[in-house]
């Protein structure tokens, strides 16, 4: 007798996760974990990437999306992070035995600091939990979300939050919402923890130290999202990973200044490479989407924040 592997042995379950952007990120000095204690406020943005999964007798994963992306760049193996939230989500119930079919259907620019394989990650929890009828509790989803990377438990809530620690420990922040962002993606993708090496050897070639008080929240930016005050919003955009970027993909000057000449402020996205524009209102991104296309930059797309975190699309 021969199994069918790609047969499905239960419903097949869709779930949509939002990228993320960091409206401030203050980096502390490596700390002995080989982490950097950070304080960030994420946001998520309306660009999405869906996880689908049924469960199956073997694992199989495939990656599919937009074929302006660099999807090649995406492992297909054991080392993908959706694969490995499956897996872990499973050993927690100790249920090793069994497997899933997964097809990951990206959106979200590929090693462009807008946390996708986190994404993926959050996504490939829920499907699986909802796909293998595995009723996780969402303190334990919110666990082994922090395991798996520093931005996988902001994936699953969404919204608008402070994020301490490696950027895990969350809080919700309050958010008058209605912003837009135009997002300016790069050809080529930055490591994350290359661009946090560059962090540290910036510091210790100059001699200095990391600001002291970067992990304070910045007042004004929470005042401004508290009372939707766009230009408040817009200056006090900050990223300590902007400079160690540049160093890294000094290109990107000038894709930040084209930036700047649209919108109320810009700024990295995370560890980059892409670049946002906060704008006013809808057509304020339409017309800065306009404008940057215009200087050659041919990957932009305007997008609504905040939205919510992982949801379910399908359940069939
Ligand atoms: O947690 P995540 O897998 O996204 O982190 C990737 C890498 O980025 C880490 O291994 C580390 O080198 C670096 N990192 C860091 N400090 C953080 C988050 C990430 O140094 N707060």
């Amino acid at each position: 007798m021969s199994l069918l592997t790609d047969e499905p042995l239960g419903p097949r379950v869709t779930v949509r996760a939002p990228a993320k952007i960091n409206l401030y990120l203050g980096v502390a000095a490596l700390a002995a974990d080989g982490f950097h204690p950070l304080t960030t406020v994420f946001q998520a943005v309306g660009l999405y990437d869906d996880v689908t999964v049924s469960e199956a007798t073997e694992w199989s994963l495939r990656v599919v999306g937009d074929p302006r992306l660099d999807l090649d760049a995406v492992p297909t193996d054991d080392s993908n992070i959706a694969l490995r939230a499956a897996r872990r989500l499973l050993a927690h119930h100790g249920m090793e035995h069994r497997a899933a079919a997964m097809t990951i259907h990206k959106s979200i620019p590929v090693a462009g600091g807008m946390a996708g394989g986190s994404a993926d990650a959050a996504a490939a929890l829920v499907a699986v939990d909802r796909a293998l009828d595995l009723q996780t509790s969402d303190d334990d989803l919110l666990a082994i979300a922090a395991e798996l990377g520093s931005d996988v438990p902001f994936s699953l809530l969404g919204g608008t939050a402070v994020g301490r620690g490696r950027g895990e420990q969350l809080e919700d922040l309050e958010d008058a919402g209605g912003w837009w962002w135009v997002v300016v993606e790069s050809d080529e993708g930055l490591s994350t923890p290359a661009v946090y090496r560059a962090f540290d050897e910036l510091h210790a070639q100059q001699g200095t130290e990391p600001d002291p008080h970067a992990l304070e929240l910045p007042t004004t930016l929470v005042e401004g999202l508290v009372n939707a005050q766009v230009d408040l919003v817009g200056v006090t955009l900050w990223n300590d990973l902007q400079e160690p970027a540049l160093h890294l993909r000094p290109d990107l000057r000038r894709t930040l200044e084209d930036a700047g000449s649209c919108g109320r402020g810009a700024v990295l996205s995370g560890s980059g490479p892409t670049v946002l524009v906060l704008c006013a209102s809808r057509e304020e991104a339409d017309a800065a989407r306009e404008k940057l296309a215009g200087l050659g930059h041919e990957r932009v797309t305007a997008v609504p924040a905040p939205v919510a975190g992982v949801h379910v699309v399908e359940h069939a």
